[in-house]
């Protein structure tokens, strides 16, 4: 399968065709949502809360980011890889971002990096691009401030809100971003800013109208017990996975496993 590249995500917005985007953060993920088509990864920093048990995306470092970029980006054929630029790798300044982004480029083989913010990124975001780094842009709830947000809340609402994710969206494509992720905003003002921008809009709790749809692997496969309000559960993952680990004990246990099958001869 071709490779998709840049250029295809801006030709799918063109043609309206529903771009699809997934987390994953290991090789093997990634292979299978690779295989069943899935357009973009996410190498996203909510690996520390879905793989590393910690509550925020805080903690996470971009050492690990570079660790699970280099597993997904290997793994995949066809699908456009992104990885987070994690916490504290970026806020400082342009050359901050671009001494992370280009580590990353270099030692992970990725295509394109992500970051938050709108305006307050822009100088970010510019850098990476004219160094020839694509950058996805990240607005509306943004897990990074969490703590100046006061948790997982929509933002965006009202009409100053509005205006304010549309003003972010417009600046951060000026910057040069190649595409948006929209996280918690409303169906309305993220359709909004899907037609006033030229890049694609991904959006995850943010309606049907954008031009594509990002959800974490885990919460849409069904891992965890837990899924969120605007994450279906396309699966049992988690399910079936203690089903086979159930199988596993008993079968040892008993005596049923290993069978001859799996037994080598003297
Ligand atoms: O880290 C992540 O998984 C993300 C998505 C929720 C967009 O940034
Ligand atoms: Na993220």
């Amino acid at each position: 399968p071709r490779r998709v590249r840049v250029h295809h995500l801006q030709a799918a917005k063109e043609r309206g065709e529903r771009l699809t985007m997934l987390t994953a953060y290991d090789a093997p993920t990634a292979r299978i949502f690779d295989e069943a088509g899935v357009d973009m990864l996410l190498v996203g920093d909510s690996i520390g809360n879905t793989m590393h048990g910690h509550t925020t995306t805080l903690p996470v470092t971009l050492d690990e980011i570079v660790v699970a970029a280099r597993a997904v980006a290997g793994a995949v054929e066809r699908a456009f890889v992104v990885a987070d630029l994690p916490f504290g790798t970026y806020e400082a300044g342009p050359e901050q971002a671009l001494a992370s982004a280009v580590r990353v480029m270099k030692e992970t083989g990725v295509s394109a990096v992500k970051l938050e913010g709108g305006l307050r990124s822009v100088p970010q975001i510019r850098a990476l691009t004219q160094a020839g780094i694509p950058v996805v842009a990240h607005l509306g709830y943004t897990p990074q401030s969490e703590n100046a947000l006061g948790g997982p809340r929509v933002q965006g609402r009202g009409t100053g809100g509005a205006e304010q994710v549309s003003e972010d969206a417009v600046a951060v494509t000026e910057a040069g971003a190649v595409a948006i992720v929209l996280e918690m905003v409303p169906a309305p003002v993220a359709a909004r800013v899907t037609e006033v921008v030229r890049v694609p809009t991904i959006g995850i709790g943010a309606g049907p109208e954008c031009d594509g749809q990002v959800l974490v692997w885990v919460d849409m496969a069904g891992m965890g017990d837990w899924s969120p309000r605007f994450a279906k559960r396309f699966g049992e993952v988690g399910r079936a996975l203690g089903a086979a680990a159930r199988g596993y004990v008993d079968e040892v246990r008993s005596g049923t496993f290993p069978a001859a099958a799996h037994t080598f001869d003297a």
